[in-house]
């Protein structure tokens, strides 16, 4: 297929990019580079062997997304496109709707217009509120606790609403906590500023870049007090985009949510240990209050992927924090500008 990658410079979708064009289709990326810098096409390309062509605007804008769609001819489009952050969805709130509503509303536009039928949704956990864990697909109703994690559930409601009256195929991948970077460590996670996540900042304090790991709280309701998630592989989850893209048509209705998790938790000292193996000594970490809105532990229910796309996470903690290492120490300030 030749598949449109909207934020395709970004973390999850770069490394998707790798995994679509490993899988023999053709990939087209639009970005605009707010999050991400263009080094990582460059990148891209090596690690492919073959140019990857992009263009760079912002998706809000209907006009140039339209005469995108009129230039190209795409068989599907996987959105990664939007803004991630908690904190600063709570201090910009206007922002992150106008920004991750006006992407999905100008990108259903232009292919309810070109009949570009197929779509793979970049979703999150978050949308499972304080649901009973393990978290199912068919958990309802969706929630959340911040203005980020209301446009991932406003968007799926938006793709439910859109795909019948269209015809559209939309696989809604519910990421629980992606981490880890491609093996060759040229590419990864590059949080501008200080990292929100637990892995990018424990790389940062690996490298020397930050003093000491601040743990958010060791009384919570978990073996060690320390709030457990589900860490999945970045290469698992881009595997999985590949998966449910190619399941779209045989996908039991229109709209179906994928949860994308290994199905176990991980407590945050498990992490941070597991990275002090991969490092090969101890680092420096100090216990704090708890940050405000955190889940004492939650982990996916894994089944409708194993079953329905015939998905597993294969790699380990081990290797996530191993992996995760060999970007850092390759890259101790991220990306470069040029
Ligand atoms: N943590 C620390 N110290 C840090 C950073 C994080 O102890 O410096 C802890 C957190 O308290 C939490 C765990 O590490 O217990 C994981 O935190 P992350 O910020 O890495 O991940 P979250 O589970 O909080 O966030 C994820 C996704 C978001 C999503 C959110 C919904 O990254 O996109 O789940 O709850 F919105």
């Amino acid at each position: 297929m030749k598949v449109l990658v909207s934020g395709g410079a970004g973390y999850i979708g770069s490394h998707t990019v790798l995994a679509l064009i490993a899988s023999g289709h053709d990939v087209v990326v639009v970005d605009d580079f707010a999050n991400s810098k263009p080094t990582v096409i460059a990148r891209l390309e090596t690690l492919a062997g073959r140019p990857i062509p992009v263009h760079a605007f912002d998706l809000t804008d209907v006009d140039k997304t339209e005469r995108l769609f009129d230039a190209e001819r795409f068989d599907a489009v996987v959105h990664f496109a939007g803004f991630k952050a908690v904190g600063e969805s709570v201090e910009n709130p206007l922002d992150y709707y106008t920004n991750n509503l006006g992407s999905t509303f100008s990108l259903l536009r232009a292919m309810a217009r070109h009949d570009v039928r197929r779509l793979v949704f970049s979703s999150s956990a978050t949308v499972y509120g304080d649901a009973p864990v393990p978290y199912r697909e068919d958990h309802e109703p969706l929630t959340a606790a911040n203005p980020y994690g209301w446009t991932k559930a406003m968007q799926e409601q938006v793709f439910r609403d859109v795909a019948p009256a269209h015809g559209l195929r939309i696989a809604l991948l519910r990421y629980f906590n992606p981490v880890g970077a491609h093996p060759s460590g040229m590419i990864g996670e590059d949080p501008q500023g200080r990292p929100n996540n637990l892995m990018p900042f424990i790389a940062q304090v690996a490298v020397g870049r930050r003093p000491e790991l601040e743990v958010f709280g060791d009384d919570y309701p978990t073996a060690d007090g320390t709030c457990e998630r589900d860490y999945i592989h970045v290469e698992d989850l881009a595997r999985g985009h590949v998966a449910a893209l190619e399941h779209l048509d045989a996908m039991v209705e229109p709209v179906r949510a994928f949860n994308l998790g290994g199905g176990v938790g991980t407590s945050v000292l498990e992490l941070f240990h597991a990275f002090e193996r991969a490092v090969g000594h101890e680092l420096p970490y100090r216990v704090v209050g708890r940050r405000p809105g955190d889940l004492p532990a939650y982990w996916a229910d894994t089944a409708r992927a194993r079953e329905e796309l015939g998905w597993v996470a294969e790699k380990t903690i081990d290797d996530m924090c191993a992996d995760t290492w060999r970007w850092q120490q390759q890259n101790p300030n991220g990306f470069p500008d040029a």
